[in-house]
């Protein structure tokens, strides 16, 4: 084994799937890419992790909600340019053709060409590491896409695509709750 840059650690624990989150501010819908997300319960809680240098961190605080979206393989680019913009001044929805869905318990809009979009209330957030705590209220998928790849930032520039599915479910179904 051969000791490399302690920086260099995020890059084997990163690799969870690059999410649009959408919020809207009373007069703008507006979307913003995230790749520091985490999963942390079997009761709809999710972590996305964001501050206040961004736009849609004082949207997502003030309306205490947003939509996280799964964009597929085939939204790589568009995904990277959406986190490149401010919203502050361009509409992301119309600058990148996105299509804005209602939601049904949020304000802030589903994404009609992502694989999936999760409707979520803001529930907590630690400011030290600028967790914002969600809670999912509902989840749509689109089963018409062919493509249902999704991709996973390295954390250096890098992406990763989905490749293959393997299944260990009768391994784990001690762990596995109902509707899993
Ligand atoms: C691949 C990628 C991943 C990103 N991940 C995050 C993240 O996890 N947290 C964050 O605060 N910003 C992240 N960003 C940066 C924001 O998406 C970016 O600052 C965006 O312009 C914010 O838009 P807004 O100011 O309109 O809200 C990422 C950007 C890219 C390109």
């Amino acid at each position: 084994m051969k000791e490399i840059e302690k920086e260099k650690a995020l890059t084997f624990i990163e690799p969870g799937p690059v999410v649009l989150v959408t919020s809207y501010d009373g007069r703008k819908n507006n979307i913003m890419t995230i790749s520091w997300t985490m999963a942390i319960d079997f009761a709809g809680h999710i972590v996305i992790t964001t501050g206040p240098w961004n736009h849609s961190f004082e949207t997502i605080m003030r309306s205490r909600e947003c939509v996280v979206c799964i964009p597929n393989a085939s939204m790589i680019e568009t995904t990277v340019k959406i986190g490149m913009t401010s919203g502050t001044n361009t509409d992301k929805f119309k600058t990148f053709g996105l299509t804005a869905l209602p939601a049904k318990y949020v304000q802030a809009p589903l994404i009609a060409e992502c694989l999936a979009c999760m409707e979520c209330k803001v529930v907590d957030y630690v400011e030290k590491y600028g967790f914002i705590v969600l809670h999912v209220e509902r989840v749509v998928e689109n089963e018409a896409l062919q493509d249902r790849r999704m991709f996973h930032a390295v954390g250096d520039g890098t992406f990763i695509m989905d490749g293959d599915k393997e299944e260990y479910r009768q391994l784990m179904a001690a762990k596995l709750p109902p509707g899993l």
